[in-house]
């Protein structure tokens, strides 16, 4: 292995996750394990240097201060208490705080500043080999940035061994599917099958108008489109899946209770009866992005804006037809053009059109217009749990509008969303 390790132990601190990212900024790889990580486990883990415990207040449970078991204190490695029984034992003030933690990685553990992707890369890509040896994985491939990137990595870990399954749920922005395919079976020479599902997936949805249920079918859909497709496969043992850090961290460990368990379109359950093949699941975000990129990735599939699993479906608002699903395609095309021409991509969290199911009066070439209207919206978040509104200029929202206008089918009218969360969520449904 190419990298050193800091073990970070949970003992129940909220921020572990700032912690590793602290020590990772430093140039060394950081993972959080449970507080009782058992003596096998520990000396199962590649290139540890050193111990950090860390508790805060939730250490202590009913007046009694948990703590590490004997594996840790008999493994002959640095430890560091970052809490003295729930009370912080790291200085509040960051520069000395940083200070402290950059002696105790360097001078007292000897860990070398050597995490970097190249060499991430080629530790999973060994850690992958070693796991799968000569035998087949499976990969759900949405077009997102997590399997995007767990695709590219395992092509290159294991080449043919792994097929790709990108469903075409009908939902997908303007262009996204062609360019997996584009990306992945003409660039990389994956083994990608490609199922376009649009009319079951539009059939199922037909009529239905309550949001949730919207989400249901889908999700549902998914998995049984994608259990098809891997029934017609042979001698497949492992399922790869694009689970990142954030997933793990806020589904929760067995001391930091959960903040929301995750589940997605292409959250495959658990009884499929594969292995699964993680190789993100010690990656934040941005890290995930630069694994991207140093794989070859282009930057508009590594640094997409979010979106959501249910797709298109939840911004055509009420039941969905197959003319108004076009009208939000197109007008989301066009939004995105014009927002890449304005310097806007990348500075704009997430952006996208939508469109409700009533129509309004309007005029075309002196003649009586009777269509639907598109709402633009842009907001910032940083966690998604509030979102402000873009300051979007005015004359680049009166050019998108005049092309929404005289481009797209079916639509007489642009509106700006100027809703913050809360009120209104991101979405609209
Ligand atoms: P809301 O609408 O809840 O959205 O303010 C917050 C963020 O989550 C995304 N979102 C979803 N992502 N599956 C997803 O993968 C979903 O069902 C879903 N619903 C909302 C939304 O795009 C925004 O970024």
């Amino acid at each position: 292995m190419k990298q050193d390790m800091i073990l970070i132990l949970d003992l129940g601190s909220e921020e572990n996750p700032k912690l590793a990212r602290e020590i990772r900024a430093m140039g060394v790889y950081t993972e959080i394990h449970p507080h009782d990580i058992s003596a096998e486990a520990l000396s199962a883990l590649p290139g540890v240097k050193g111990i950090i415990l860390n508790g805060g207040p939730n250490r202590v449970v009913d007046g009694v201060s948990i703590d590490a078991g004997d594996a840790v204190y008999q493994s002959g490695l640095p430890v560091l208490c970052a809490d003295h029984k729930g009370e912080p034992a790291l200085p509040t003030d960051d520069a000395a705080r940083a200070d402290l933690l950059r002696r105790f990685v360097f001078e007292t553990c000897k860990a070398e500043a050597n995490w970097n992707m190249e060499n991430f890369i080629a530790d999973q890509v060994e850690l992958v080999r070693r796991q799968v040896g000569d035998r087949k994985v499976l990969l759900a491939l949405s077009g997102g940035v997590d399997s995007s990137v767990v695709a590219a990595l395992l092509i290159r870990a294991i080449g043919k061994q792994l097929t790709c399954v990108h469903v075409n749920h009908g939902l997908l922005r303007k262009g996204e599917p062609e360019q997996v395919v584009e990306v992945f079976r003409d660039q990389m020479d994956a083994n990608l099958i490609y199922v376009d599902a649009t009319d079951r997936f539009l059939d199922k949805l037909a009529g239905v108008d309550e949001p949730e249920h919207k989400r249901k079918i889908i999700g549902t859909e998914f998995i049984r489109v994608f259990e098809e497709e891997a029934r017609k496969l042979e001698g497949i043992d492992f399922l790869a899946q694009g689970t990142i850090y954030p997933d793990i961290i806020e589904s929760g460990t067995k001391t930091v209770k959960a903040v929301k368990s995750h589940h997605n379109v292409g959250g495959l359950p658990e009884d499929l009866g594969f292995e699964l093949v993680e190789p993100l699941k010690m990656l934040f975000k941005d890290e995930v992005r630069a694994c991207g990129k140093a794989l070859g990735l282009p930057d508009n599939m590594v640094y997409r804006q979010p979106f959501p699993g249910p797709g298109l479906g939840v911004r055509c608002l009420g039941a969905i037809t197959r003319d108004r699903l076009e009208a939000v395609r197109e007008s989301d095309a066009i939004l995105r053009e014009e927002f890449a021409n304005a310097g806007l991509e990348g500075k704009v969290w997430q952006y996208f059109t939508v469109v409700p199911d009533f129509k309004s009066v309007g005029v075309h070439d002196g003649l009586r217009t009777f269509d639907w209207p598109v709402i633009l919206r842009a907001v910032n978040t940083v966690d998604a749990m509030t979102a402000t509104v873009e300051d979007v200029p005015f004359a680049l929202l009166q050019k998108i509008t005049a092309r929404i206008t005289s481009e797209v089918k079916g639509v007489n009218r642009v509106l700006y969303d100027l809703t913050p969360k809360p009120s209104g969520t991101i979405e609209w449904e």
